[in-house]
């Protein structure tokens, strides 16, 4: 089916179970430990041995050589794979080649060999015996030092490195009031709960890989690829996902290295990737250094824009797109923005939730406060001012929609924003100095082809089989409630199976596509299970309705399950939609407020309340996407305060690798949390009117905290995390 927009009335916008806070319908699966992980699936194939997986003790040379002598003859070890063994990786489209060094060394901890056994403990105890000589080469790991290097890099994600309207320099000379600052974001770890991990078992020429991945497809595509076999002959399963935040966007090390060392052990083989190992054996979000200028009237309407902003990556790798959202936020008549790329021997920098807008925000919306307050204007009113409704880089195309306004008036007001003070440093809480922030969320929302297949069984049960991943997210459910939706039965009457290569492709999961393009999917599905339902019967497609498990047409009404008594009625389809994405702009929107208070003496922060305004479509299940937006606003309050990948610049790795040195956001760390949802739906999105909202919620958010401890102790701090030395010598003196 190909989307046709602006979408007509249908069966979704009846509401009856879409659009409801629904339980997740995997919960108790969840909750009973009985959703499996790809770890835990001691059961799927039987005699699984154990790898564990050597990272490379340098960031950039050579192994001279090698010695597994000790190790090959430790108890229980079956097989030690390296890239001698196994030689060259094939290039898969996401960096695969690298997921087994040597001789060449890219990255710290790139996977130099994997050590097979009999058990976990004779894995690991080898793996120490495993005696590697480098010779070690100099490397590049200081990104401030290497902004006169750095290169104009190719688009990404579609994205140009460089764009320009108006006459950004002339008219920035030319501005009444000015802002010209410097902000900087460091390296983030995804941190997911569940660490990357694979279980391998090959059946002649054939892979089975049980695995903890959000994109199927690609990542089938990119295990034929690196492995040199056809992508029939490749199996995905991957049910459950402990987390992933981008971090399994792609095929790591833990699935190339168990499907060769099963090969090599000649039986199944399962490898998790230690936690320490995980930091700088996979991808990061890079760090970025940023200058932003901004240029106003005096009653302040901006007039120009611009943002650079640097970052860095392994050679061939992408930039940080953190201008993106610049060249959509405000309106201003001349703009400026850029990306440039230096090449850093860390390891491989890469998507992370809101990658691009994640960073940038933490940059832009400082900046916005502060041009605001140069302004003596209230930041609210000063966002609202600078609202554009077309996007300001390509006039004639206008946002599907775009309530930001409406989401941060609605916040203000909720908040308690009228009585706020202007000037920072005012109030007083006992020994707490306490302010007030806001930002504005900005996300793009894309649109991914997707497919599914839906069964009507005998009894009269309504099955849904699509690769679609669920992260955490609540896939299982939105999909389940579509399903349920569509063909008029109760939820209890629909199984959801994901996450398995033998399912119609999906979007899968990522650049928080995921919930709108696979229900989307399941949609188009479901209208094809309906026709081909409604032809068996001899209905007329005119006047059947779906309703309380029973088709009605003309007064004749009869059972789902008596369709199908003659057997199974199934339908697949795709939805896909064309050129939609150069119609319009389409984007999600949100307001961010923040309360914190910060210790006159000690400059310990502490965030005390948290509000979210999100205008983002037809939101398919409040419960599951307030869900996603308090985890996003957490991981914002960690991006804010604590997450910082420390580099070793001598030696070039993140120092604070696990997650005791790793530090994110706990309960205790978020007394209060709000989130609303503005009542909107978006008919050029897809039938579901829909958007995403799962990165929406991190958009923004660190500035909204930076911006608050600003005001509480009007010490500006443009480097983050903002953590208490950086306020500490500038407090006030204690009373
Ligand atoms: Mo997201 S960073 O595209 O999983």
């Amino acid at each position: 089916m190909k989307f046709d927009t602006p979408a007509t009335d249908n069966p979704i916008d009846q509401l009856k179970i879409i659009g409801k806070p629904t339980d997740r319908v995997d919960g108790p699966l969840k909750t009973s430990g009985t959703a499996p992980y790809a770890y835990e699936r001691h059961d799927v194939v039987p005699n699984q041995a154990y790898g564990y997986v050597v990272g490379s003790a340098i960031a950039k040379g050579q192994i001279a050589s090698m010695d597994l002598k000790e190790a090959k003859a430790a108890p229980g070890v079956l097989a030690v794979v390296t890239a001698a063994s196994a030689g060259m990786l094939g290039k898969g489209d996401f960096n695969t080649a690298k997921l087994l060094g040597g001789p060449e060394i890219q990255h710290y901890h790139q996977a130099v060999a994997l050590v097979v056994a009999e058990s976990f403990e004779q894995a690991r105890s080898a793996a120490a015996l495993v005696r590697v000589q480098y010779t070690r080469s100099k490397g590049n790991f200081d990104l401030a030092k290497s902004l006169d290097g750095a290169i104009k890099p190719p688009a990404s994600f579609g994205a140009e490195a460089d764009s320009r309207f108006g006459d950004f320099d002339a008219a920035f000379a030319s501005a009444p009031v000015k802002l010209d600052a410097r902000y900087t974001t460091p390296d983030h770890s995804h941190a997911m709960m569940e660490p990357h991990a694979s279980i391998a078992s090959w059946d002649g020429d054939k892979l089975t890989l049980w695995t903890s991945n959000q994109m199927i497809a690609w990542s089938v595509g990119d295990v034929a690829k690196t492995l040199g076999i056809p992508k029939e002959k490749v199996r995905l399963v991957s049910p459950y996902i402990g987390g992933g935040f981008g971090g399994k966007l792609f095929v790591r090390s833990d699935a190339i290295l168990a499907a060769l060392g099963a090969k090599a052990a000649g039986r199944p083989v399962k490898v998790a990737l230690q936690r320490p190992l995980i930091i700088n054996n996979t991808t990061h979000r890079p760090a970025t250094i940023q200058r932003i200028r901004l240029g106003a009237t005096t009653d302040g309407k901006l007039t120009a824009i611009g943002h650079e902003s640097w970052s860095g990556d392994l050679k061939g790798g992408g930039p940080e797109t953190a201008v993106g959202q610049t060249r959509l936020l405000y309106a201003a008549p001349n703009r400026m923005t850029a990306m440039r790329l230096a090449v850093l021997d860390l390891p491989e920098g890469n998507a992370m939730r809101a990658p691009g807008e994640a960073p940038g925000l933490m940059a832009l919306e400082i900046a916005i406060d502060e041009m605001a307050e140069k302004l003596g204007i209230d930041p609210v009113a000063f966002r609202i001012l600078n609202d554009t409704q077309v996007d300001p880089e390509k006039p004639e195309r206008p946002f599907s929609q775009r309530r930001l306004n409406e989401c941060l008036t609605m916040g203000a007001e909720k908040f308690g924003w009228k009585d706020r003070s202007p000037k920072p440093g005012l109030t007083r809480d006992g020994r707490w100095l306490v302010g007030t922030g806001v930002a504005a969320a900005f996300r793009n929302n894309i649109n991914e082809k997707s497919a599914a297949r839906v069964r009507l069984d005998r009894n009269g049960m309504v099955i849904v089989e699509t690769d679609m991943t669920d992260i955490g997210t609540g896939s299982y459910t939105i999909i389940a409630q579509t399903a349920a939706e569509m063909l008029g039965v109760p939820l209890t009457q629909v199984e959801v199976r994901l996450g398995d290569s033998l399912f119609p492709v999906s979007a899968g999961s990522g650049g928080q596509w995921g919930a709108n393009s696979s229900t989307a999917g399941v949609y188009a599905a479901c209208m094809k299970l309906r026709t081909a339902i409604i032809d068996k019967l001899r209905f007329d497609p005119a006047d059947a309705v779906f309703d309380k498990g029973k088709v009605r047409s003309r007064g004749k009404s009869i059972a789902l399950a008596k369709a199908a008594a003659s057997g199974e009625i199934v339908a697949e389809d795709l939805m896909e939609y064309g050129d939609l994405g150069q119609k319009f702009q389409q984007s999600t929107f949100g307001a961010h407020f923040v309360e914190a208070a910060v210790d006159a003496a000690t400059g310990e922060i502490r965030i005390r309340r948290m509000l979210a305004v999100c205008a983002a479509g037809r939101i398919l299940n409040p419960k599951a996407a307030r869900s996603q937006v308090i985890g996003a606003m957490t991981m914002g309050a960690g991006a804010a305060l604590m997450e910082e990948l420390a580099v070793d610049k001598r030696f070039g790795f993140f120092v604070n690798h696990d997650l005791a040195g790793y530090e994110v956001p706990v309960h205790a760390d978020i007394p209060s949390q709000e989130v609303i949802f503005l009542d909107e739906v978006d008919p050029t999105t897809s039938p579901m009117k829909a958007k995403g909202v799962g990165e929406l919620g991190i958009c923004g958010v660190a500035a909204a905290v930076a911006n608050a401890v600003y005001h509480a102790t009007g010490i500006r701090v443009r480097n983050y995390p903002v953590t208490l030395d950086k306020l500490i010598d500038k407090l006030p003196d204690v009373a």
